[in-house]
């Protein structure tokens, strides 16, 4: 069955190739949970409801080496895409290496202030916006800066295959990250 093979091969192809495009916008949040403690974003200042900003869960180190992290993934992405070797994958562009990795963790702060002015304690789970806070960051501060890149790389069924994955990645990275001590709930 010659279709149904091209099928799954398409679908490999999609699969790989989202997961690469989006590799300097996924990155970012493992890294800050391997590497975040410290001085948290907020400075431990509160809002003016009495709650917390951010929460201690944004800490400035966090930020700082988990956006360094995707950088530098996208930057050898860049490097291995010059090179030819994954040739049917739309290359990235310098712009949006930059914009994917901080927009990422920018998106995953703003979700927290909004945890929290709803009353949700740091950690605590609000499903669907926890899977695609930084998803919707990196593609919007890229919209805004690299629109150009966005519009001839993400097509639909990229776009599709990544709002599949994105969760389903977020969660079994997360259950990792929870079973090898780095994040203290599986979500
Ligand atoms: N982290 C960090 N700095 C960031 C983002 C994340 O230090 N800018 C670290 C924190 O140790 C955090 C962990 O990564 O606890 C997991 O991130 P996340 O799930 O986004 O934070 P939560 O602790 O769940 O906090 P929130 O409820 O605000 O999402
Ligand atoms: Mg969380």
């Amino acid at each position: 069955m010659p279709e149904v093979s091209s099928l799954l091969i398409n679908g490999c192809v999609l699969i790989i190739s989202a997961i690469w495009i989006m590799l300097p916008a996924y990155l970012p949040n493992s890294v800050a949970a391997a590497s975040g403690g410290g001085m948290p974003v907020d400075m431990g200042r509160c809002y003016r409801d009495g709650r917390r900003i951010l929460g201690d869960g944004k800490t400035i180190r966090g930020f700082l080496v988990g956006v360094s992290a995707g950088i530098l993934v996208g930057l050898c992405e860049i490097v291995v895409e010059s090179a030819g070797i994954v040739s049917f994958i739309p290359p990235h562009s310098i712009i949006c290496v930059f914009t994917l990795s901080i927009g990422s963790l920018l998106g995953d702060m703003v979700k927290s202030f909004f945890k929290r002015r709803m009353g949700i304690e740091r950690g605590g789970e609000w499903i669907l916006v926890d899977q695609y806070d930084f998803l919707a960051g990196a593609l919007i501060l890229t919209l805004l800066f690299d629109w150009q890149w966005i519009i001839s790389t993400i097509t639909i069924p990229l776009l599709i295959a990544i709002l599949i994955i994105t969760p389903l990645l977020h969660r079994i990275v997360n259950i990792i990250g929870y079973k090898i001590g780095v994040k203290k709930v599986p979500w």
